[in-house]
């Protein structure tokens, strides 16, 4: 198989290059071993756009091996923090370069509007690198007191090593910026496993990665199933951190694999049910906005979706009124096209899972006041859908809640 292929850009009538290979030491590289492919789909129109190499467990071998040498032999020990930051900065540069190139790739497989992905996805994703390769050089430890005038005590900071990063699809070039960034300004190595609905943005930056001129194997790009790229990099001996971002039930599973193996380090960012709150005396008008905001934002897939709203009795009818008038006012459509406000939900598993969602909801006496009814055609769009609120407060989950008032004596 090529490494590398030309997908149609359709909407826009353009056409770029992806990589379709594993990246492995500034190389796009097959598998050693399988002939498993990721088909990348376009969500608006469920058409596979390229097909790319699933790495296997031997592959991450292989991966981590490349992120350990690197991390031995330049990144991790013989690279000075300057260096660091020149090309984190590169690389930001590079980024800012492509960005509607990478804005229409990331539209084309994660279905979400070129525009957003362009100016705040991406443009949040060149901050986040000029923010961390501003600390790379900055990076000190302290000296300590002590009672004898012949003795020096100091600590330094030093890089962890080789850190397993397992990113998910809602924003796939803000995770792999969120990611890397601090990673590589402190000289940590690299193994990426993007999601395998949404790798192409990943393979397409880590061109960029070679280009700006990091040594080879600082980071490796593995698109993987989860079951088989995620479960062996949280698993690994030789990765010495985990970060995770995605589903609870995955984040458990990735924490138990480092317990079992090495104790490596782990960070993880799950899931959330974030409420909002909304008062009498809050300004209505504002806290609509916010809360269609909180739950359209990404076609609702967030972490920090609003999506559960309460609403005092008294300003209840009004509100509702304001809320549907500005979700009604978004436009969904195909992610290519620049009036598109949101896009389709990324896959058919999304779409199935949120459609069995609404449908409960109704069977359990909710009524949609908005929405509720599929499109017919292609393409996996939920137009936004706003249930008459039930009061459901037996959830464990929190994470980006909203309040909305003018008086916060309430508290
Ligand atoms: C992409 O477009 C080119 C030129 O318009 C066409 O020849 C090619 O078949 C298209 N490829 C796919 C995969 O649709
Ligand atoms: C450190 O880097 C320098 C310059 O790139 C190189 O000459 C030297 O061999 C490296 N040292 C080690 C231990 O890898
Ligand atoms: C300080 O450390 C030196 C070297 O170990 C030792 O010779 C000396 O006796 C120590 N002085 C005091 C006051 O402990
Ligand atoms: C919400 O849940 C909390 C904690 O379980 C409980 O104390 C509270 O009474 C509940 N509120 C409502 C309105 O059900």
């Amino acid at each position: 198989m090529a490494q590398h292929t030309t997908v149609n850009l359709s909407a826009i009538n353009k056409q770029i290059v992806v990589p379709t290979g594993l990246f492995i030491n500034n190389e796009f590289v097959p598998s050693v071993d399988s002939k498993e492919l990721i088909h990348a789909v376009n969500p608006a129109t469920e058409d596979v756009i390229c097909s790319v190499v699933a790495a296997s467990a031997k592959d991450i071998d292989i991966a981590v091996a490349a992120a350990r040498n690197a991390f031995k032999t330049t990144w991790g020990k013989n690279v000075t923090g300057f260096e660091r930051s020149r090309l984190i900065n590169k690389l930001a540069d590079l980024i800012e370069r492509d960005a509607q190139a990478l804005a229409e790739l990331e539209a084309l497989n994660n279905g979400k509007p070129a525009r957003i992905a362009r100016d705040f996805d991406i443009g949040d994703s060149v901050q986040c690198l000029r923010y961390y390769a501003g600390w790379a050089d900055k990076i000190i430890g302290q000296t300590l007191e002590v009672d004898n005038k012949s003795k020096l005590a100091f600590t330094r900071h030093d890089p962890i090593g080789v850190c397993g990063q397992i990113i998910p699809w809602n924003y796939p070039i803000n995770m792999w910026a969120w990611k890397v960034a601090p990673a590589l300004a402190v000289g940590c190595t690299i193994v990426m496993k993007p999601s395998e609905l949404c790798p192409l943005t990943a393979l397409k930056l880590s061109e960029l990665v070679k280009e700006a001129g990091f040594p080879p194997g600082v980071i490796n790009t593995v698109p993987s199933l989860g079951h088989v790229g995620g479960a062996a990099l949280a698993a690994h001996p030789d990765v010495d951190k985990v970060a995770f971002t995605g589903s609870t039930i995955t984040g458990r599973k990735v924490m138990e694999a480092a317990a079992k193996s090495n104790l490596k380090k782990v960070s993880l960012e799950l899931g959330g049910k974030s409420p909002h709150l909304v008062f009498e005396s809050a300004d209505l008008d504002q806290a609509a906005n916010w809360a269609a905001l909180g739950i359209c934002y990404n076609s609702g897939q967030d972490c920090t979706a609003g999506s559960r709203v309460y609403v005092q009795n008294s300003v209840y009818d009004k509100f509702i009124g304001l809320l549907v008038s500005k979700v009604k006012a978004q436009v969904v459509g195909d992610g290519l096209d620049e009036k598109s406000g949101g896009g389709p939900v990324v896959s058919k598993t999304q779409y199935d899972k949120v459609w069995g969602y609404i449908e409960a909801g109704k069977q359990e006496g909710a009524k949609a006041i908005l929405g509720g009814e599929k499109r017919p055609g292609k393409g996996y769009y939920v137009d936004p859908t706003d249930e008459a609120i039930a009061l459901a407060n037996d959830t464990t989950y929190g994470l980006g809640a909203g309040l909305h008032s003018s008086t916060p004596t309430h508290f």
